[in-house]
């Protein structure tokens, strides 16, 4: 019985825990309007297929859509996606297929003064760049079928100081056929049931010496409640140097949607232990839709019933490496269904324990395999007769 409802929670509707899947990516052309960025991962398994959905569309945003049929499609209306009411431009069918559906939308990029000692941590904000104010290269010609993987590389479209002159900020959207873990830092365990998101901020000019910046992300969901933030201690830092925890934020009881980031960004390309950085994420909290930037894809596919809740998750501190070093600060994620992808421990750990404990264990043994069988003592004390 015991083992029976276990193996029920384990793999709900053979959605879960595909081993392999297909993966296709494909720009939506909106051929009869002004030419947009709409970029569809369909990953289809045996039983079923999960939907990406990223666009530059308002916001940037991510749309995540499961069902539990390997023969569910994604149908887009532009004239309606981009109209005022874009409710029901964007669908999954059959619709009574779908079993789960989340999006992430990107608002705002902050900006932080560390060296105002008045304010707390993180600093004196500047005023904040707005996502969905910014221009976005063409995500068809970043497009590698290779690596399944397409990049949004964005700047301010107004940008009276210059700052960006030189700089980007890049989503690089990777999707995977079967587990691994790539060759980047923080090298986060990926599962064909997972897309990863690597956000990167280059060559934009600072504006203070010590700048702190912080992105901030909306979640929608189908229900009400903010997804739960989750933090995982791990005893492993083979791969993340120095970062023993996994934080995450799942939309409902195991298995769900989630997403899954170690809490380190990278003030460099090799990201390394010299160039770790703390990734600090706030507690999510319920905001009401208008307070931000919308994404006509969310609203196409949620209708204008969202649930949305935003955190930020702000990158460095005022001291140790920093995005000031080389002008450069990258991160990543994962966004997936199922069970997280939970990091065993990793042979080199396993041997470095094995050595550790092994040679005070083997001294034990020879010790007491000594006292059993080594020579013969009587005992100091006679009897006293
Ligand atoms: C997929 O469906 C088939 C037939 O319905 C079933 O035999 C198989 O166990 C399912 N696979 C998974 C992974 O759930
Ligand atoms: C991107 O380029 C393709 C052709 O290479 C074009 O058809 C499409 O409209 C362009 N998209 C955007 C958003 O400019
Ligand atoms: C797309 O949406 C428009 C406006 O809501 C509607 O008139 C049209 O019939 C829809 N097209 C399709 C193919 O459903
Ligand atoms: C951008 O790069 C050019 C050439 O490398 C340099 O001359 C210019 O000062 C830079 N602009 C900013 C705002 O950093
Ligand atoms: C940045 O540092 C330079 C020299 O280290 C200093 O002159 C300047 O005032 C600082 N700028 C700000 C905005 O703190
Ligand atoms: C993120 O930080 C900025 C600047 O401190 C703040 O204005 C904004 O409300 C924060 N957003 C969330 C969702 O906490």
């Amino acid at each position: 019985m015991l083992l029976f409802s276990l193996l029920l929670c384990v793999a709900p509707l053979g959605l879960l825990g595909e081993e392999t899947r297909q993966v296709s990516l494909e720009v939506i052309p909106n051929l009869l309007g002004p030419p947009q960025n709409l970029l569809h991962i369909r990953a289809v398994g045996t039983n079923s297929t999960l939907h990406y959905v990223w666009s530059s569309l308002g916001s940037p945003a991510a749309l995540l859509v499961a069902t539990n049929t390997p023969h569910s499609e994604l149908s887009v209306n532009w004239s309606r996606l981009l109209s005022a009411e874009p409710a029901g431009g964007l669908t999954v069918f059959p619709e009574d297929s779908i079993q789960f559906s989340s999006a992430l939308v990107f608002t705002r990029l902050f900006e932080f003064d560390s060296t105002d000692a008045a304010t707390k941590p993180p600093g004196k904000p500047y005023p904040p760049y707005s996502l969905s104010k910014f221009s976005w290269n063409n995500i068809t010609d970043s497009l590698d079928p290779a690596t399944l993987s397409a990049t949004l590389q964005g700047h301010p479209t107004d940008d009276p100081t210059g700052a960006f002159a030189n700089g980007s900020l890049t989503f690089r959207v990777q999707a995977f056929s079967k587990s691994g873990r790539p060759e980047q830092p923080p090298r986060l365990l990926h599962s064909a049931d997972t897309c990863q998101l690597e956000v990167t901020l280059t060559g934009a000019s600072p504006r203070g010496n010590h700048s702190l910046f912080a992105l901030e992300v909306a979640t929608v969901g189908q229900s009400p409640d903010c997804p739960t933030m989750e933090k995982q201690h791990s005893i492993d830092d083979e791969y993340a140097p120095a970062v023993f925890e996994v934080d995450q934020l799942l939309w409902g009881s195991l298995p769900s949607g989630f997403v899954q980031w170690r809490p380190v960004a990278f003030s460099q390309k090799q990201g390394g232990r010299e160039s770790a950085m703390p990734c600090q994420a706030s507690p999510l909290y319920p905001t009401m839709a208008y307070l931000l930037p919308q994404s006509p894809v969310v609203r196409a596919f949620f209708g204008s019933r969202n649930n949305f809740c935003a955190f930020n998750l702000t990158f460095g501190a005022s001291t140790g490496p920093g995005y000031w070093d080389q002008y450069y600060l990258s991160w990543s994620m994962l966004l997936g269904m199922g069970t997280p992808p939970v990091d065993t421990l990793s042979p080199l750990v396993l041997g470095i324990m094995a050595v550790a404990l092994g040679a005070p264990g083997l001294m034990l043994l020879a010790g007491g395999l000594f006292l059993l069988l080594g020579p013969k003592r009587y005992s100091e004390y006679q009897p006293i007769n």
